[in-house]
């Protein structure tokens, strides 16, 4: 057989695997670009903390990450995330962190909507990199109290819920900010439980073996945006949340939830990556 054969059948090859793999990333990219990142879903799980205490067994945390308000484009799936936390009804709603992406003008325009939201136990909210950017910490105060929400910069605050105290701490954001963890923790009584809401997961290792964690709550990461389906693989990385991109982890005592959070950076895209709202249910070991 001469060659020339050879190469023909070799071209035809490329070309119909060219066209396969084109016509798969069509569907894919209208999925990730006009589907996916409106597809809110609700995680629930239940997370037994060794030291929380039995009459707070069922305490339940709704988590709002990320939700990098666009007006306009993010109008819908905001609406969603307001139905499904009314739905849910949860006892504490905690927002940790990248409300906006830039624009400062939409932070009034995101907290005028959610000051619809309300909680047995408050909403309480800490910044992100992304407010400290480009929002000043009076703006972010200012803005947020305005629609009901308690705002934790390098603060704490202490719930007191049947009979027992348990210690929100809310960090400033650790890249875009100026974190005071001693601040932070500084009104905190020895042996209350402590819920940690710290925008970037990786601080965790950091904070952890000087502070109390029972359960931190963290963002930043967005999943990954976009994972590879089936092995969850996630190729981008970001700063400060390159060692826990998503989930559930446990080290010692101390616990941490990352959620894959609302909105996106960049191009509007996700894939295999949902928006979520996570419900966290605390159980006492
Ligand atoms: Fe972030």
């Amino acid at each position: 057989m001469s060659s020339k054969p050879k190469l023909e059948s070799l071209k035809k090859i490329t070309r119909r695997s060219s066209i396969g793999l084109l016509a798969a990333s069509i569907p894919s990219g209208i999925w990730a670009g006009a589907i996916e990142p409106d597809q809110l879903s609700t995680t629930h799980r239940e997370i037994t903390l060794p030291r929380w205490p039995r009459a707070l067994d069922g305490f339940k945390i709704a988590q709002v990450t990320d939700l990098h308000y666009r007006p306009g484009a993010d109008d819908k799936l905001l609406a969603k995330v307001i139905a499904a936390l009314k739905e849910e009804s949860p006892d504490l709603i905690a927002l940790t962190g990248d409300f906006i992406i830039q624009d400062q003008s939409s932070l009034p325009e995101l907290f005028r909507e959610l000051k619809v939201l309300s909680a047995p136990h408050g909403i309480i909210a800490s910044p992100g990199n992304h407010d400290r950017w480009h929002c000043s910490q009076s703006l972010l105060r200012k803005t947020i109290e305005k629609s009901g929400v308690s705002y934790l910069a390098n603060a704490g605050t202490t719930l007191s819920i049947k009979g027992e105290n348990i210690f929100i701490a809310g960090i400033d954001s650790i890249w875009g900010g100026t974190p005071d963890p001693s601040k932070t923790w500084s009104g905190h009584q020895r042996d209350q439980p402590v819920i940690a809401l710290v925008h970037e997961p990786d601080a965790f290792d950091h904070l952890r073996p000087s502070h109390r964690i029972d359960l931190q709550l963290s963002g930043h990461t967005h999943g990954g945006q976009c994972r590879v389906p089936l092995i969850g693989y996630a190729p981008a990385k970001v700063k400060y949340g390159k060692n826990y991109i998503y989930g559930h982890y446990e080290k010692e005592q101390s616990q941490l939830w990352v959620g894959r959070g609302i909105g996106t950076v960049g191009l509007r895209v996700r894939f295999a990556c949902s928006p979520e709202l996570a419900i966290l249910t605390l159980r006492s070991a």
